[in-house]
């Protein structure tokens, strides 16, 4: 018996769980339900990802604290991984005792070993927000092509990557203000020093042969030493000796993994914590991570275990990206789905069964095409598989519910029993699409036996009584060969047929003995096919989604990572209920800790002002606008943003940023004039 243990990359605590989250915790719950039922002990553990600035602010943001505000994120997230089928061993926390103290020993060790290095560099920093920023907490010109609103780290219009320092006008994203350079120490992991040893440990069968080619080359160029400490304030484990400074998010998350073990261990008669980490120790552990965090498991995770003496990974296995309908998951196009929208929809098993029926062992992206989903479901799942047990049942049953003790064609169940061995190399390897394709094939083998041998024809003559139900009992038994092939992608559609067959388990194994002289439970129906009506649903709801978010998001100060404009038709009629009216800036005025924003006070006749925050800051001086006239949506619905109540909103023309066009006042506009 295999003693393996199996995680997952720990989700980050700001955020909800998406169907790109998803493909990664169905691959690792399929691969460890599979050595499950073959009998290996298989512990898969997990955690929220807790630490970190952007948790920091999001909880600000929330008007909570830290600590309360990943304790509610964590509550979504085992909700909807229970939801969805995904057994954890345990789920914990990187913010918990026993990472506290793991983080704290594995440092102390790298430090003792002097492998750790600390010297002062200088940042930007925020002087209103007293914190240094990180490159994305920075925006400004590019210092190439001088495009407006550009993050501190590359350009998103040119492409060129930069000092967040190079920036041209730089503002920090959090307060508007003009950011400073200063110095402050941080602390080194000195990853160069492991260049020997990560060449050999990339190259030792650990990796997927087109990950290890990748690190190779940069293995080849040389190492930079990695930045492991962030200044207060920040969401994190405070460096042991080193007041002031934390670790970086980084640095403790894959700890997580052995924290989280530590948890089970502690609560556990059978796992032992030294057993699975000591040097040298004959158990597997493997992590799951997707592609875009590749360096931190594959270069300093293993550098970090072997200085402070524990055994390295026995593989990191990496999948690629999830795309909807051949694009990038969109908020706009509503295919950014939130785990939670697709379970009050459809059956989480659906889903499961797409990502097994198409996931191979390599890195390549993954394509969620939403036809092709509902398809593939409908006609393998509920057309072929389902359907075996659907024609059979009602014979056994009006046979009195019992199976034949003999069955009329051995040589077809073999057949099943032995393609097990096939199935599961492919589940082993990873290779979930060629397991699926064996098991579909088998099961046209299945409905081909029974469309020829037609019971129901048969059913309609005298004294063929025996002879359906040995069709059907075979039928009933290779449907059993199917379900256990397919349990670990479908546990609980399988936990259903159990009871059915009446079997306790459904394990590789226990399918060598037929089921013959056996009394088998009623059928009933176990899964309806999809229907496109709730797929539309999903996408409508995550529409709906996205324009509240960026409703609520205050106008041109929002930090959501809806980029994408929102725009559907109107109809004439629509367009006629917005009251345009001229108005007449009285007073414009700089609003605090607001980058993009003018606070302006709007005449707009009949003796009426309005307030009114205008993201046009980039194109004007206050003292340009005063006099001028503009016009204004004057039946907006009043908005509450962070820095009051804004009133209506006025039009501008022109790209953006500093050309914007307001009108200047000439003779017959008037303020409160209708624009037509
Ligand atoms: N917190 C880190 C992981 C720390 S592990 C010590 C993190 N969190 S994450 O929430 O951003 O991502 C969690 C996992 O989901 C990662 O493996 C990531 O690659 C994966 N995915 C996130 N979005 C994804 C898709 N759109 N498609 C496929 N996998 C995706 O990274
Ligand atoms: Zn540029």
């Amino acid at each position: 018996m295999r003693r393996i243990l199996v995680t997952s990359a720990l989700p980050y605590a700001n955020g909800p769980i998406h169907l790109g989250h998803m493909l990664e915790y169905i691959q690792t719950d399929i691969w460890v339900r599979f050595q499950q039922s073959r009998g290996n002990m298989c512990t898969y553990v997990c955690a929220d990802d807790a630490h970190g600035t952007a948790i920091m602010l999001r909880a600000q943001k929330e008007g909570l604290t830290p600590e309360e505000q990943i304790a509610r994120v964590q509550a979504d997230h085992e909700k909807d991984f229970s939801d969805f089928l995904i057994k954890f061993d345990n789920f914990g926390s990187t913010h918990s005792e026993e990472n506290r103290e793991l983080s704290a020993m594995i440092y102390t060790k790298l430090r003792d070993n002097e492998h750790i290095a600390v010297r002062g560099i200088r940042q930007l920093f925020d002087p209103e927000k007293e914190m240094f920023l990180a490159d994305r907490y920075v925006k400004g010109e590019c210092p190439k092509c001088a495009a407006l609103d550009q993050y501190g780290d590359n350009c998103e219009k040119c492409g060129a990557t930069y000092n967040a320092s190079e920036l041209k006008n730089p503002k920090s994203v959090m307060s508007g203000a003009t950011p400073i350079e200063k110095e402050s120490e941080h602390y080194f992991f000195k990853l160069p020093e492991f260049q020997g040893f990560l060449k050999e440990w990339t190259r030792s069968g650990t990796l997927q042969t087109e990950v290890a080619n990748k690190l190779a080359e940069w293995l080849d160029s040389g190492l930079q030493e990695w930045d492991i400490s962030r200044d207060a304030p920040y969401f994190g484990f405070e460096i042991p000796d080193a007041p002031g400074k934390y670790f970086y998010v980084w640095l403790d998350a894959p700890i997580g993994y052995m924290a989280s073990f530590k948890q089970l261990c502690d609560r556990s008669e059978h796992l032992n914590f030294d057993d699975y980490w000591k040097a040298g120790s004959d158990t597997e552990v493997y992590h799951f991570i997707g592609k875009d965090i590749i360096n931190f498991h594959a270069l300093f995770w293993p550098s970090m275990l072997h200085s402070a003496g524990f055994r390295t990974p026995s593989a990191v296995w990496a999948h690629g990206y999830v795309m909807v309908n051949g694009e990038k998951m969109s908020k706009s196009r509503g295919t950014f789905i939130k785990a939670r929208t697709y379970l009050d929809n459809l059956d989480p098993e659906y889903l499961r069964y797409y990502y097994a029926a198409k996931l191979n062992s390599r890195v390549d992206d993954f394509d969620l095409n939403l036809d092709d989903f509902a398809q593939r479901v409908n006609s393998d799942l509920v057309g072929k598989v389902i359907n075996i047990a659907s024609r059979c049942a009602g014979f056994v049953k009006k046979a009195g519910g019992h199976l034949a003790s003999e069955l009329p064609n051995e040589a077809l169940l073999n057949e099943f029993v032995e393609k097990g061995d096939v199935i599961a190399q492919h589940y082993e390897d990873r290779e979930f699409s060629k397991a699926i394709r064996e098991i579909i094939a088998l099961a046209d083998l299945a409905n081909e036996y029974i469309h020829e041998q037609e019971p129901w024809a048969l059913a309609k003559q005298e004294g063929k009584e025996a002879e359906v139900l040995g069709i059907c009992s075979l039928g009933i038994n290779l449907f059993r060969q199917l379900v256990t092939y397919l349990a670990p992608v479908v546990p609980s559609m399988s936990n259903q047929v159990a009871a059915f067959l009446n079997v306790d388990d459904l394990n590789w194994d226990s399918r060598t003995a037929a089921l013959t002289d056996h009394k088998i439970n009623k059928f009933k129906p176990l899964m309806n096919r999809i229907e496109k009506d709730k797929i539309d649903a999903i996408i409508s709801k995550e529409l709906a989604d996205a324009k509240a978010e960026a409703n609520s998001a205050p106008a041109a100060e929002s930090d959501s990572s809806l980029s994408e404009p929102i725009a559907d038709e109107i109809e004439f009629d629509d367009f006629a209920k917005v009251d345009l009216r001229i108005a007449k800036i009285v007073k414009a005025d700089y609003v605090k800790g607001a980058g993009k924003l003018l606070q302006l006070t709007l005449d707009i006749g009949e003796s009426e002002t309005r307030n009114v925050f205008s993201g046009i800051k980039a194109a004007y001086e206050p003292e340009q606008l005063t006099g001028k006239l503009t016009v204004m949506v004057a039946n907006l619905k009043p908005r509450k943003m962070k820095f009051g109540l804004s009133e209506g909103m006025v039009l501008a023309a022109g790209p953006g940023g500093k050309d914007l066009w307001i009108l200047e006042p000439h003779e017959g506009a008037q303020p409160g004039m209708r624009v037509l």
